[in-house]
Parts: C-alpha cells; sequence; structure tokens
C-alpha cells in the first residue's frame, strides 16, 4: 500500500482559483496527498498564486521566500507554485528562488500529480506554463463532503478574450475556452445527488460562453450552447434550488440574459456587473466597449425585469489620466446605480497589460483619497439598502451553525446576505426556511425564523 503523504495549500486571488485548488486537492488525494494545514509538516507545498494587482503577486511573493527555511530542513518536499504568478513570471521564478520545485500554469494544474512525481525524481523541470488555444478542460467529477457541501462552483469557462487595458488575466488564462454543456450538467447532476443546493457558474466572462454540443466539432455551423440557454438548462436539473454566476462584461449582456432573470425562479436576484469607471473617457482608455450610458441602461433592464435585484460592481479608482472630473463621474455613477455592495481597488500596473505603458499615471497619495472617498460613499449606500430591509421577509439558506454563537444559525438570503438567527433544533445546511430582518449588523443581519416548513425544493 502507498504511503500517505501530506499536502498544503494556500490559495490566492479570486474564486477560479478557490476552485482550481479544490481540484488540486482532489487529484493529489487520489495520488495519496492527505491536505493538512500546516506547511511545516507537507510533503508538498502548493502556493495557488493571483497575479490580479501587484499587491496579490507580492503576498504569494514574500509566503514562498519564506518557505525556504522549510526547504533547507527537509530538502525531499516539494515546493510547486500555481496560478497567475506562477503563467507569467515562468522560468524567472525559479531562477528568483531555487528551492522551488515546480511553476505550474493554470492550464497545467491537471498534470499536477504527475509533475510533483516528477521534482521527487530530481527529473529536470521545465515550467509548464504552455497556454493552447485548444486546450479542453478536463471533464471532473468533485468530491462532495466537506465545508459548504450544499454551495459549490462549477467552472463553465475559463480564459478571456477582451484586453482591458488594465488586465492581466487574458495573459495568464489565455484565451476563453468553454466547457462543454454535457460536462457541466454531469458536474451538476453528481452534486445534487450528493445534496448541494446552489450553483455558482464561474468563468472569467460567463456572457460569452459557447460550448460545443458534441465533442471534438470545430465546424463554424456547429451547434453551440449560449449562456442563457445552458442557465435554463441547469436551472431545470432535480435538486437545484438556487443558481448565480460571476463574472459578466456589461458588453456581453444580452436582452436575452436579462429576460432569463425574469422567467428563471431559481436564478438568484443578484447581479455582478462590474463598471470599473464612471467616465465614458477612461471607459475608452480602458478598452471596455460601453460607455456609462450603456451601462445604465443594462442596470435599467434587469431591475425592470426582477425588481429589487442586488447589483454588485468592481471599480478601479486612479487608471491612467483619470483626473478628478473623471473620478467625480465615477461618484455619480455610484449613487445613482446604488450598488448593493462592491469591490474597489487603486489602479496596479501589470505585465504586459497595454496601460503599464501610460504615461499619465495618478500619483499614489491621490489614487490613496479618492479610493477612501469611493469607499465611505459605497458603505455608507450599501448600509441604508441593508437597512431598507429591516421588517421585510426572506428566503434564507441554511449555511451553518453561527461560530460565534451556538444558539444561532448562519444563512444566505438569495441577494446573498448573511442572516444569523435562532433556532432550537438542528437544520440541515441547504435547507430553505423564512426569516424576518431584525437587525443590521456590521456585514450581516440579526433575524428571526418564522416559518419552517419551507425546506429543500427539489
Ligand atoms: N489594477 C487594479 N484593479 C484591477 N482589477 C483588474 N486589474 C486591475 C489592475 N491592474 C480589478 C478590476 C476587476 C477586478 C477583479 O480586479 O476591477 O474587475
Ligand atoms: Fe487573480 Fe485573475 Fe488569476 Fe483569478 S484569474 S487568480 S483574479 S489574476
Amino acid at each position: 500500500m502507498t504511503k500517505t503523504k501530506a499536502i498544503y495549500i494556500k490559495t490566492f486571488g479570486c474564486q477560479m482559483n478557490e476552485r482550481d485548488s479544490e481540484i488540486m486537492v482532489q487529484l493529489m488525494g487520489e495520488a495519496s496527498y492527505r491536505e493538512t494545514s500546516r506547511p511545516e509538516e507537507a510533503d508538498c507545498i502548493v502556493v495557488n498564486t493571483c497575479g490580479i494587482r501587484g499587491k496579490a503577486a507580492q503576498k504569494a511573493y514574500s509566503l514562498l521566500g519564506g518557505y525556504r527555511a522549510i526547504k533547507d530542513l527537509r530538502p525531499e518536499m516539494i515546493i510547486a507554485v500555481t496560478g497567475c504568478v506562477a503563467q507569467l513570471d515562468g522560468e524567472n521564478l525559479l531562477k528568483r528562488m531555487p528551492h522551488l520545485d515546480l511553476v505550474v500554469g493554470p492550464q497545467n494544474i491537471y498534470r499536477l500529480p504527475e509533475l510533483v512525481r516528477a521534482a521527487q525524481r530530481r527529473a529536470i523541470q521545465a515550467p509548464a506554463v504552455e497556454l493552447r488555444g485548444d486546450f479542453v478542460i478536463p471533464p471532473f467529477l468533485p468530491k462532495t463532503a466537506g465545508k459548504g457541501s450544499h454551495r459549490r462552483f462549477v467552472t463553465i469557462m475559463q480564459g478571456c478574450n477582451n484586453f482591458c487595458a488594465y488586465c492581466v488575466v487574458p495573459h495568464t488564462r489565455g484565451r476563453e475556452i468553454s466547457r462543454k454543456p454535457q460536462d457541466i450538467i454531469d458536474e451538476i447532476r453528481h452534486l445534487a445527488a450528493h445534496g448541494v443546493r446552489e450553483i455558482i457558474l464561474l468563468g472569467q466572462n460567463v456572457n460569452s460562453y459557447r460550448g460545443l454540443n458534441q465533442v471534438g466539432g470545430k465546424d463554424e455551423n456547429f451547434p453551440v450552447s449560449d449562456f442563457p440557454t445552458l442557465l435554463r438548462t441547469i436551472a431545470t436539473l432535480q435538486g437545484i434550488s438556487r443558481l448565480r454566476f460571476t463574472t459578466s462584461h456589461p458588453k456581453d449582456l444580452s436582452p436575452e440574459l436579462v429576460r432569463c432573470f425574469g422567467e428563471i425562479d431559481h436564478l438568484c436576484p443578484h447581479f455582478h456587473l462590474p463598471v470599473q469607471s464612471g467616465s465614458d473617457r477612461i471607459l475608452a482608455k480602458m478598452n471596455r466597449k460601453y460607455t456609462k450610458a450603456d451601462y445604465l441602461t443594462k442596470v435599467a433592464e434587469l431591475r425592470r425585469v426582477r425588481p429589487g435585484i442586488a447589483i454588485t460592481t468592481d471599480i478601479i479608482v486612479g487608471f491612467p489620466g483619470e483626473s478628478n472630473e473623471d473620478f467625480e463621474e465615477t461618484m455619480n455613477l455610484v449613487n445613482f446605480v446604488r450598488y448593493d455592495s462592491a469591490f474597489s481597488f487603486k489602479y496596479s500596473d501589470r505585465p504586459n497589460a497595454v496601460a503599464t505603458s501610460f504615461a499619465d499615471q495618478v500619483p499614489e497619495r491621490i489614487k490613496s483619497e479618492r479610493l477612501a472617498r469611493l469607499q465611505s460613499r459605497l458603505e455608507e449606500i450599501s448600509r441604508e439598502i441593508r437597512v431598507s430591509l429591516v421588517g421585510t421577509t426572506q428566503e434564507v439558506m441554511v449555511e451553518s451553525r453561527n461560530k460565534n454563537a451556538e444558539e444561532q444559525w448562519s444563512g444566505r438570503t438569495t441577494t446573498n446576505q448573511i442572516v444569523n438567527f435562532v433556532c432550537d433544533h438542528p437544520l440541515t445546511p441547504g435547507q430553505q426556511l423564512l426569516v424576518r430582518l431584525e437587525e443590521v449588523c456590521r456585514h450581516s443581519f440579526r433575524g428571526q425564523l418564522i416559518h419552517q416548513s419551507m425546506t429543500e425544493k427539489t
């Protein structure tokens, strides 16, 4: 029998990276590695990196630097760098940090067990970072036990063809590649059969999903499934009662997708629609291919077909050339749309992204001032929206007991708000209940359970 070894994995970045880490842990599990939370006892350390902003990449470098001490003590253990920094830095990472054994780009994670074995044999290593246009995401049936097992991410496409001027992703994840609809459906059926009730479809740009309906078909006229068709199919699958997706590009939000929000009950009333800036001049420099007016039209359409839909976004401040007036346009847009929540960032130069060569960089101090002003306004609006929901009754999907108060349970509304409530008998994760929102807390609500019979829909 093979001796069990230990793998430690640290994940930075987006949900796609979380999902990739899950896949790596499972594949290594099949090669007799169990997961450990202690890097110092691991036979293999994997750092799954994010390169979206300089700061994220920096965190990965410093963690990797720190693992040198472990490698010095136990030279036979393997350290692998995966994810977007691995893709970006390739060979240079191995040169810069000779204590690393493996550099594996996002398309090559499925080869991890084989690469680790080769590294153990000290076979000569080249970084595994090729990005192929004809790459096929392998079919994969996830293990279903573990935390959050009622709610799972499913990758439907990866890569990006948009080349926004600030963005490193097209250079790290390559061109858009969609999974076959049948692989996606098989994976979701398998999850549902194991008690998963909520599915979050993942892709860098899910709206441009185009899945070939038959293996290997390269013919332009081959039947393809677009994103709304895929959504409609998934919504009919037994056992799945909530469906979400992320991330979307506003230019690809089609009228048909908007219609889905009016017609598919299981589709949660939540849309993450990154706007990036409220200034048409900056949007054009960012190569976003929409104007503020186009964006507002899409938000209005979504709100028309699904009143109360939560709109969330991503915003960058201090993009090269952003003037005070441009920034005020962003503030105006935020005041107009009133986002339920938002992620906001200072612009950061990234390798290979064209904006890095733009001359008119905004000074760091101004970026910080703008970000602070923006974030405080976003927080204010988000709180006002939450306060306005107090007194309403919401469908809540049970997640777990509240870590800080044993007698309480935690769950999420369809708009993804966290609600804590008391219930004196055991509940099952994935169960749906009616809860009245009673009070706004810092990042959640306190609620009162009013109806328990609304159990799992099948
Ligand atoms: N600098 C700052 N923020 C960035 N984002 C992407 N690239 C950069 C960059 N170079 C932000 C965008 C994107 C989110 C995932 O990260 O807002 O939507
Ligand atoms: Fe980070 Fe983007 Fe890579 Fe996700 S795809 S890990 S956000 S750089």
